[in-house]
């Protein structure tokens, strides 16, 4: 049970690792220098308000577009959607398009935005701001962004914006998504594991070694999981072998130096005796591999006393 759910998370962590190096990143999220970023928790169902120089006010999202109505911004429909923008007199100024990419400038997350309305007395020169997120963890909620330099400085005319926004989102945080599904997913496979085992080993306990009534009960035993893991095989390779799946060659398959037609295990004594003589083939590795292949004739006679097949009658 342990095994298989150390082998899943195993498995599941190169999967990660090899993800997260080759995968694109997901929209407003970042892997840098070992850390993960996202900042996704700061989209607003209602656009972030800040008030700026000469009474106006600054409408503002987060990785979405603005939710306030833009009006008459020179920005067409088809262009994406207004990351920011300000009220000014004659219109809205928007101050770039959303752009989901972040990047890492000097230690803080970046996002830049272009594509915003034409910029006055410019020529195709269009509203773009960059906004630096500043991970500050004494930031409880989702804080708000400042204003830190324009371009021209002129309010009227100001084409491109620098914000800054102190918030504990911006600070790196655990890929919580990905590595409680992982957890989950290794216990749904450790308790189908000791599902199968207690119904292997009561069918076991009863067909086998023909026990009645409380000591039919799953036995949680080294040995006793090694002769049911045995006895899987057989059933499995019984039921494979009927359908023509297998040929010799799987069953032969890990018995390495072992000549498998003049050397036939006869019983778990003899078994034991050459365990203990040969003591690399009782590894973990080697225990999961070759056990299965050790011929159990006891088992298979136990299983099947007519001696005409392999199957196992209930
Ligand atoms: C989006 O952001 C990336 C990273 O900052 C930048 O390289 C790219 O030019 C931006 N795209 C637009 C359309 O602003």
């Amino acid at each position: 049970m342990v095994i298989p759910c150390m082998g899943h998370l195993l498995l599941a962590t190169f999967l990660a690792l090899a993800l997260s190096a080759y995968a694109d990143e997901q929209p407003c999220t970042l892997h840098h220098g070992g850390n993960y970023y996202d900042l996704n928790s700061l989209k607003a169902r209602k656009d972030y308000e800040v008030d700026i120089e000469g009474g106006h006010k600054f409408y503002l999202n987060v990785c979405r577009g603005v939710t306030t109505d833009p009006w008459n911004t020179g920005v067409s429909d088809g262009d994406g959607n207004i990351a920011g923008l300000i009220r000014r007199d004659h219109g809205d100024f928007a101050i770039g398009i959303v752009n989901t990419t972040l990047e890492m400038v000097e230690g803080s997350l970046m996002i830049r935005q272009s594509n915003g309305s034409p910029c006055k007395n410019m020529d195709n020169v269009r509203g773009s701001s960059s906004t630096r997120f500043i991970c500050d963890t004494s930031v409880f909620a989702a804080g708000k962004p400042a204003v830190i330099d324009k371009f021209p400085p002129n309010e009227d005319e100001a084409c491109h914006y620098e914000l800054e926004w102190k918030t504990h989102f911006a600070c790196p945080t655990g890929e919580r998504g990905f590595f409680s599904g992982l957890l989950i997913s290794c216990v749904i496979t450790a308790m189908i594991f000791v599902m199968l085992y207690m119904v292997a080993s009561t069918l076991y306990n009863r067909f086998v070694l023909h026990l009645r009534g409380h000591e039919l009960m799953p036995k949680f035993t080294l040995q006793h999981a090694q002769e049911i893991l045995d006895m899987s095989y057989e059933v499995i390779h019984s039921v494979l072998d009927r359908f023509g799946v297998t040929s010799g060659s799987w069953r032969n398959r890990g018995r390495r130096d072992l000549n498998p037609t003049s050397h036939h295990w006869t019983s778990r004594q003899e078994e034991r005796i050459v365990f203990a003589a040969n003591p690399q083939e009782a590894d973990l590795e080697d225990g999961l591999s070759t056990a299965p292949e050790r011929e159990l004739d006891t088992v298979n006679a136990a299983c099947d006393p007519g001696g005409e097949d392999d199957t196992v009658r209930l």
